[in-house]
């Protein structure tokens, strides 16, 4: 696995040649590595360390405070927040049982809040109260609008770089029903994680379009080496924040609907959160808590994740079977649970 670091900024802004350099490299990392690091993605200054701090405000809040936004578990998109040990990611994938007897118990150490489009009325927003923590929903609508418009810039330098007409893949996005994500990791034992029942996130890959990940300093996320290891035990390779003052790279990471509509040529990300690299070794102590933020941009909802025309050949089959993108969304969460 090389680097992988691709600076964003001539994107939106540069010539196109740069434009087209920037797409090139971008589909290059994500087809050779399975994802890319993002310098200057496109937001605003502070924008993402201030997103972590919001984060850190909300799970601070009282067990009942949270609770009053409570996310019903079901196979819907995900809305409002989730408890330790709710959300199941060891199930989005059958290798995960191997060595364990029995799904129930194998949990994620960590606790989450998720918000879909400000406007959507069909899968509609939970919100903690106003009173507990005043400016959340404002700020959380504002971040989800930042995110998105990131998103889709993204999205275009990706059918570029795949040599697809414009709005090739814009055309499934928009209205896209992205979900914006805060996860807090608590302190844990090393003594815990060792028994190999509970980790801080199960290997997975993300369902949606592409996910924009932004971490803390504290460090965990692993992504699958290519062409290394086995389904049953993939190579796990750190993706270490890269701070910088207060900024630190975005990781883009791709999800099932587009390895579907590219037929795998742009594999979904295999990634999980383990231990920060330096505790490796360490025996006994504890994980200190973590803090992170995604932005999963999904498809609009009636959207198929079929395989578009270009990437079907006699090589290359469709191996998937066709559906919607919400009934999709709605088969994989089910599975979370
Ligand atoms: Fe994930």
């Amino acid at each position: 696995m090389d680097s992988n670091i691709i600076d964003f900024a001539a994107f939106p802004r540069g010539t196109d040649t740069d434009r087209q350099s920037v797409a090139e490299s971008l589909v290059n990392g994500l087809k050779n590595n399975g994802f890319v690091s993002l310098t200057n993605p496109g937001f605003p200054d502070d924008a993402t360390s201030d997103y972590l701090k919001l984060a850190i405000d909300f799970f601070s809040l009282s067990h009942s405070a949270k609770m009053k936004a409570f996310g019903v578990p079901g196979p819907r998109p995900q809305r409002g927040f989730g408890a330790v040990g709710q959300e199941r990611t060891a199930k989005h994938r059958k290798e995960n049982l191997t060595g364990h007897d029995s799904w129930d118990k194998l949990k994620d150490e960590r606790e989450y809040f998720d918000m879909g489009p400000p406007e959507d009325l069909e899968f509609p927003n939970v919100w903690p109260d106003e009173a507990d923590i005043p400016g959340f929903r404002r700020r959380m609508e504002s971040y989800w609008n930042m995110f998105e418009d990131v998103a889709l810039q993204i999205i275009s330098a990706i059918e570029m770089g795949l040599g697809l007409p414009p709005n090739a893949l814009m055309a499934r996005c928009r209205p896209s029903t992205g979900e914006l994500r805060m996860n807090h990791y608590p302190s844990v034992s090393l003594e815990t994680l060792a028994k190999g029942e509970i980790k801080r996130t199960w290997p997975h890959v993300d369902l949606g379009v592409i996910t924009l990940l932004i971490q803390d300093t504290v460090g965990g996320l692993e992504i699958a080496d290519i062409g290394q290891g086995s389904p049953e035990n993939p190579s796990f390779v750190a993706v270490e924040p890269r701070g910088n003052g207060t900024k630190v790279n975005v990781v883009l990471m791709v999800g099932a609907t587009l390895q579907r509509w590219t037929n795998g040529l742009l594999p979904g990300t295999l990634h999980q959160v383990s231990l920060p690299a330096p505790m490796r070794q360490q025996r006994n102590g504890d994980c200190p808590e973590r803090f992170s933020g995604a932005f999963f941009l999904k498809a609009n909802k009636s959207a198929s994740v079929a395989p578009l025309e270009q990437f079907i050949t006699s090589e290359q089959p469709v191996v998937w079977d066709n559906m919607s993108a919400l009934e999709f969304t709605k088969r994989m969460v089910e599975q979370l649970y």
